[in-house]
């Protein structure tokens, strides 16, 4: 594809979105299902292609060269401090919500999440809908293209494979290659220092707390009882359909040379072993690094969730805080079938 038809594809995806259509675009961490910020219908139809509950809320996505203070009534030198050190990137900033803007984002939260995302085409997909605004003024309402409770996208046939049942005129999908970081954005609340609340982490990512706490002076709080609700909190979330099992080296060893599971099982594991007695498993080797691990990790669910395997046991990752985003995936994806 030539440049001329990427900036093709990218005026009419603005177009789309500027008439209230829904538009499913590349980011660094996972593709997102854009619609306009500030128009509830099309929110709505976010919420309906989901099949999400209407009191989660979404991250609005802006421009790098966006005007953060149309979104929100302040902005406190703790988010101007993360936004200096972290955007564009894989970190979203909750802060307390402009008056204008419409509740429907945000679940009905008087807060709104706010991200700079990474991707060339992401940010030029979100400059180019901010000019068609008679104000110059526009963010994309987007959660991760994927049905609630499901695993986030990271690749557009991902994103093909579950909205196969929308008409290309319902969703149009940008495509933008493999997302680099392969898991969502680290979430912090700022959105009630005013009250002398946070900041807290509210979904580990990427960006890790230890990196928050260099830039803030402290790590960043665990979530309280009165903090925002973040869908991907649920316990059990981003699960594949066939069973998935979290398991010690021991654990996993033992369950396959024992137990014994009816039908072929998939095992992923940091040094498979190279010959076992049970022939019925299939070893997956992961990467030895957070990083890499993480943006592997959604293709490997989608990949082993359509190859019929009666069980998918992965072998637990070092719980450290460098594995916190990554055990925190799995372990929701686990605890459907726990
Ligand atoms: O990396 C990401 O964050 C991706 C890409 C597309 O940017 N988006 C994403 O969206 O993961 P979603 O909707 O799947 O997860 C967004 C999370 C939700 O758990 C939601 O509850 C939380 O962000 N969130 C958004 N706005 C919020 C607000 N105002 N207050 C509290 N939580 C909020
Ligand atoms: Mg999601």
């Amino acid at each position: 594809m030539t440049s001329v038809d990427i900036s093709r594809l990218l005026a009419q995806g603005a177009q789309r979105l500027l008439e209230g259509g829904l538009v499913a675009f590349p980011t660094e961490t996972v593709y997102g299902l854009g619609a306009d910020a500030e128009n509830p219908q099309a929110i709505a139809r976010i919420y309906a292609a989901k099949g999400r509950p209407a009191n989660h809320p979404v991250i609005v996505h802006v421009a790098p060269d966006a005007d953060l203070t149309y979104w929100v009534k302040s902005v406190p030198a703790e988010a101007r401090a993360l936004m200096q050190a972290f955007w564009p990137g894989p970190l979203t900033l909750i802060l307390p919500r402009a008056q204008h803007i419409p509740a429907a984002v945000s679940g009905g939260q008087d807060s709104v999440g706010l991200r700079c995302p990474a991707h060339p085409i992401a940010q030029e997909l979100l400059r180019q809908f901010a000019r068609l605004k008679p104000n110059g003024q526009g963010g994309v309402a987007a959660p991760s293209a994927n049905k609630f409770g499901q695993v986030s996208p990271t690749h557009a046939s991902h994103v093909r494979a579950e909205f196969s049942g929308l008409t290309e005129s319902e969703l149009m999908i940008l495509e933008g290659g493999p997302a680099q970081v392969g898991i969502e954005s680290t979430i912090i609340d700022l959105s009630r220092l005013d009250r002398g609340i946070g900041p807290v982490l509210l979904r580990p990512g990427h960006i890790s707390a230890a990196q928050i706490g260099a830039v803030l002076g402290a790590e960043p709080a665990h979530p309280d009882a009165f903090a925002p609700q973040v869908s991907g909190s649920l316990k059990a979330h981003y699960a594949p359909r066939t069973p998935l099992y979290v398991l010690s080296t021991a654990q996993l060893l033992n369950r396959i040379e024992k137990e014994r599971i009816a039908g072929r099982v998939a095992a992923v594991a940091f040094h498979p072993p190279g010959d076992t007695a049970n022939s019925d498993v299939d070893w997956y080797p992961c990467a030895a690094d957070p990083h890499a691990y993480a943006r592997d990790l959604y293709a490997l669910l989608r990949d082993l969730d359509e190859r019929g395997y009666a069980a998918i046991l992965f072998e637990q990752p070092p719980r450290t805080l460098a594995w916190q985003a990554v055990n925190d995936r799995i372990g929701r994806a686990a605890a459907a079938f726990s």
